[in-house]
């Protein structure tokens, strides 16, 4: 496997200031080396620059950097597309408004080789807000609505190929504003949050989409938001919530997706290492990284208990 290292030092998508520093962190706590360990071959492209942001404007006044995020969606989803021909991308944020420019660059290589893609949403939130809707002004919080070709991104480029909702799976999710439900009951999106993982389980509802892109012989988009994960083992986001996967929980999902093999492209999004204590957070998803390309105890297949 030819993994590549984007990084992606955006934190003009919310009001916290640090997530800059994520690509360097990520590189301080030894990724590329514990993927060469794994028996990758690792590229890293260092970090992405934006071209000169033009002041843009919205009719929302909530809305905050917008050219700037405009300028970071251009120059993501063009890095996302040259990295996805060459192999498996891993896109270091960053916050998560970088997911604007990377899966739109994921899209147009799906669309140029008439693959379905498919996008599976690791987070707390359902991120599913436009630049009308958000009250925050915050544009992390919309890229799912992006992808999903929802309309009020005048001021960015047209996604190409919009991701149909039964191909979108919100997976953890557990805080959702009443904009942003209306707008996903709407578009037919039924978000597998955390009563749902309450009840049935981590494994049922992942199986039953990974299943899905199986069948459809799809690509797969995972986007990891560091607040999916519990407070508790990862403290650096800015927008912690109570009640995430727990470290096994995690863990399990990124084994799962290793052994489905679909995975073809990564985030790594809203690690804040200002707020973190003593490395642990970037640690962590340093290993569950590893985990989803394939670190195990013992080899599953040859298993005989
Ligand atoms: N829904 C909230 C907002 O729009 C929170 C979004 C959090 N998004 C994230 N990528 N952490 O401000
Ligand atoms: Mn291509
Ligand atoms: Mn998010
Ligand atoms: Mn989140």
């Amino acid at each position: 496997q030819h993994c590549i290292l984007v990084g992606a030092p955006v934190d003009s998508g919310q009001s916290n200031p640090g997530c800059l520093m994520g690509p360097a962190s990520y590189r301080v706590a030894g990724l590329a080396g514990t993927l060469s360990e794994l028996g990758c071959s690792v590229e890293d492209r260092g970090d992405v620059a934006p071209r000169v942001s033009e002041a843009g404007t919205c009719t929302n006044a909530a809305v905050h950097h917008l050219g700037e995020t405009v300028s970071w969606t251009q120059a993501l989803a063009d890095a996302a597309e040259h990295s996805m021909a060459a192999g498996l991308p891993i896109f270091l944020g960053g916050d998560h408004s970088l997911s604007l420019g990377t899966v739109a660059g994921v899209a147009a290589h799906a669309r140029k080789h008439a693959r379905p893609l498919f996008v599976l949403w690791l987070d707390a939130h359902s991120d599913f807000h436009t630049p009308m809707t958000t009250r925050s002004g915050n544009l992390h919080g919309t890229p799912v609505a992006y992808l999903a070709g929802l309309a009020d991104f005048e001021n960015f480029p047209p996604f190409p190929d919009p991701v149909p909702a039964d191909r979108i799976c919100l997976f953890g999710i557990r805080s959702v504003d009443p904009d942003e439900r209306t707008a996903l009951r709407r578009h037919g999106i039924t978000p597998v949050d955390m009563r749902e993982l309450d009840e049935r389980g981590f494994v049922a509802p992942l199986s039953a989409f990974l299943d899905q892109v199986r069948a459809a012989d799809g690509l797969l988009h995972v986007s990891l938001d560091v607040d999916f994960l519990d407070p508790s083992i990862a403290p650096a986001v800015g927008t912690t919530v109570p009640g995430g996967a727990t470290f096994r929980e995690a863990h399990l999902v990124m084994e799962m997706l290793h052994e489905s093999g679909l995975v073809s492209s990564l985030d790594l999004v809203e690690l804040n290492p200002f707020l973190d204590e003593r490395g642990r957070t970037a640690r962590l998803m340093v290993d569950l990284t590893a985990s989803l390309m394939g670190r195990t105890v013992f080899d599953r297949v040859n298993r005989s208990l």
